[in-house]
């Protein structure tokens, strides 16, 4: 039962570099098996190519791509951790998300008689029973990405994306991520350990 990281943040000290610190020593200490998909590290392709765009009939899905889908589907727990870049997640985990969760991978769409007529095909989730603990960083405090983005990039990475697969998610946020201090340090332990302990 392996868990997989999957990172992104181009930098090497900062909050995120901290999280996957804290979240590789907890699973250390529970003796969990894992790997870690560095994307700026692996210089990871995010750009979606015609051959790939799958909405027009591109079919192509890279070795590389099918290797990491590969290693979803052996994975029972993933892991994503990640900056908030303007209410979103940075762009190559953006580019990784349009193209290792291909149809027929991640979803697939059936055909229902009325439904189908009316809506288009029925989406099925494909990888339902996994679980995924997302840890992301706002620069901003939380009350106010409350008030004023209503939480938006928290909702849709848990449910837009990864429950569009049948994956079970949970957030950790750590907000005010604008230097690094004991008081932050602490907020990421406090996460970590309660996200590594949801989803172990
Ligand atoms: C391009 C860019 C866009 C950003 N957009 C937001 C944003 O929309 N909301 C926010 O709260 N912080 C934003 N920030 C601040 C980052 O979220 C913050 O620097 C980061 O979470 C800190 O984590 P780190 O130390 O791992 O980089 C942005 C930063 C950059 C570089």
């Amino acid at each position: 039962m392996k868990t997989l990281i999957i990172y992104a943040h181009p930098n090497t000290d900062g909050h995120c570099p901290r999280i996957l610190k804290e979240v590789e020593s907890v699973l250390k200490e529970r003796k969990k098996d894992y790997e870690i998909l560095d994307l700026y590290a692996m210089n990871y392709d995010a750009v979606m190519h015609e051959s790939e765009h799958y909405t027009s009939g591109g079919r192509e899905v890279s070795q590389l791509n099918k290797g990491i889908q590969a290693k979803i589907s052996a994975a029972d727990r993933l892991i994503f951790i990640y900056p908030v870049w303007w209410s979103m997640m940075p762009a190559v985990m953006k580019g990784f998300f349009d193209k290792v969760f291909t149809p027929g991978f991640a979803f697939r769409f059936r055909t229902m008689p009325i439904f189908s007529r009316i809506f288009g095909g029925y989406p099925i989730k494909m990888l339902k029973g996994k679980k995924a603990a997302v840890f992301l960083t706002t620069g901003t405090h939380r009350l106010l990405t409350m008030i004023f983005l209503g939480n938006r990039f928290k909702s849709i990475i848990k449910h837009d994306i990864l429950g569009f697969f049948g994956i079970k998610a949970k957030v950790w946020h750590i907000d005010k991520a604008t230097q690094m201090n004991d008081r932050q340090m602490r907020k990421i332990r406090k996460a970590v350990k309660k996200g590594i302990g949801w989803l172990c």
